[in-house]
């Protein structure tokens, strides 16, 4: 599970960043537009107006004619002046209005006001058809408030219309063109849950089926088991020989199962950080602890230390240069290809335990960490267990940032661990912090 969080920050790092430099220009140059306007409309106001009314007034030469004639001749000849100076002062003023129009639309495009999604005049083919409501057949009274049934497509799509578009793009009945990769950097930008297809993913040749349960949870599969196109090792001792190799790789060494530090993670507590699976069970009675999700569960080894002690685990993962959710698969456990920013796909207090270790770190933005703990809690079931695993970060955001956000949320601390990482962590002020936290039973 080392360096899942380095990969993983890279990506969101840097999928934010064009995302927000995208938008900000935009709007900057919007308002650019919006203040030039203004502004012009600001001085030119301030110069025809600048008439000075009182000064120019006609004076009143009851006496004389002609130069009566000439003072309204002359007021005649302003008051013209001032027709053209105030049309030109409306057409300014609509024109910066419209600018203005044009910039909530945006912004509420931004901010996701658009309910049908993408605007479905831009869209056609295969994305229309995915993207849009359908009528339900008649002589149907669903439960869902509406006569339609919506697809499910993450609102950030729409910010993505050109991967999108690439995304949705193959023969129809047809094998879906080989963009794991791509597919799964559009979930990473938010456009997530992907829309589905009407095409075939291909299939790996020479399948063979996976070894039987329980053999499964300890065995690396067959190469033959899956497709390789999508990562930069074509095997599976590839995989297992890169944990070993220099180089920062995703959950390194995690699909060694037989000689690496895979085959005793959690099977012992030093008292420190690393708390065993059978003293974190112990704080329960015997049963009560079921049904859980382990959040960025690398090869799935946690779910499968679980299993043996007879409680259901999903392993959400994502597939960082490397087939994390086929290997979990292979072994008989349950994976789940949802990214870290999703809202975890269970029901209010559904389940007896939550584990995240590696992944949930100082590299996720402050805001996004505090709603992931209170999704975390909220799915937890009163008295379930979230089993925070080594979470990472420097000395001075504990005290300053985490415990205080920890304390927010509404966990009761069961146990609790700080400790400095080891090598350089020592010289860096880098400290992980394991804790054992409850959700509250009333
Ligand atoms: C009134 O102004 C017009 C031009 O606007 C000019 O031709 C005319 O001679 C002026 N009349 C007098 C009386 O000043
Ligand atoms: C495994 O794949 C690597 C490249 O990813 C290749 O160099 C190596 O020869 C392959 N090994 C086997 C046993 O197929
Ligand atoms: C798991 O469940 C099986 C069948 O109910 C039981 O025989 C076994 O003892 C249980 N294992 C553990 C570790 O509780
Ligand atoms: C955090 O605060 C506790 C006491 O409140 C203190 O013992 C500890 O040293 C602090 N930790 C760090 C890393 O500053």
């Amino acid at each position: 599970m080392g360096g899942a969080e380095d990969h993983e920050h890279h990506l969101y790092s840097r999928r934010s960043n064009q995302q927000r430099c995208r938008k900000r220009t935009k709007l900057k140059i919007l308002l650019l537009v919006i203040s030039t306007n203004l502004l012009s409309v600001y001085l030119f106001s301030g110069a025809t107006l600048d008439v000075q009314w009182p000064e120019h007034a006609p004076r009143i030469h009851l006496w004389d004619s002609d130069a009566l004639r000439r003072d309204l001749n002359s007021t005649r000849a302003k008051l013209a002046d001032a027709h053209v100076a105030l049309a030109e002062l409306r057409l300014r003023c609509s024109a910066a209005s419209s600018l203005l129009d044009t910039l909530l639309s945006e912004l509420g495009r931004l901010h996701g006001d658009d309910p049908d999604g993408l605007g479905d005049g831009e869209l056609s083919g295969e994305l229309k058809l995915v993207a849009s409501p359908h009528k339900l057949p008649l002589g149907f009274t669903p439960n869902i408030g509406s006569d339609e049934l919506y697809p499910v497509l993450g609102a950030a799509c729409r910010r993505h219309q050109a991967d999108l578009l690439a995304y949705m793009s193959y023969e129809v009945g047809r094998e879906c063109p080989s963009d794991e990769i791509s597919a799964q950097r559009l979930m990473l930008k938010g456009c997530e849950p992907l829309p589905r297809r009407r095409c075939r993913p291909r299939s790996p040749t020479n399948y063979v089926e996976p070894t039987p349960f329980p053999e499964s949870m300890w065995t690396i599969p067959p190469d033959t088991s899956i497709t390789w196109d999508a990562y930069s090792c074509k095997n599976y001792s590839c995989l297992v020989n890169r944990g070993r190799a220099k180089g920062s790789y995703d959950c390194k060494d995690c699909f060694d199962l037989l000689r690496g530090r895979e085959k005793v993670r959690w099977l012992s507590d030093n008292g420190g950080l690393d708390f065993g699976i059978d003293d974190v069970l112990r704080t329960r009675r015997p049963g009560a602890v079921r049904i859980g999700l382990d959040i960025g569960g690398g090869t799935g080894t946690f779910a499968a230390r679980m299993r043996e002690r007879n409680v259901t685990v999903v392993t959400s993962t994502m597939n960082f240069d490397g087939p994390f959710n086929s290997f979990i698969a292979s072994r008989g456990l349950v994976p789940l290809h949802v990214s870290v920013a999703h809202r975890l796909p269970f029901a209010d207090h559904t389940l007896d335990v939550v584990h995240s270790m590696h992944v949930l770190s100082n590299w996720i933005p402050d805001v996004m960490l505090e709603f992931a703990l209170y999704d975390i809690y909220r799915v937890l079931r009163p008295g379930g267990l979230f089993w925070l695993d080594h979470f990472f970060c420097l000395g001075s955001q504990l005290n300053a940032t985490y415990v205080p956000m920890f304390d927010r949320i509404g966990f009761k601390k069961l146990r609790w661990a700080a400790g400095r990482k080891l090598d350089r962590g020592i010289r860096k002020d880098e400290w992980y912090v394991s804790a054992l936290l409850e959700k509250p039973v009333t």
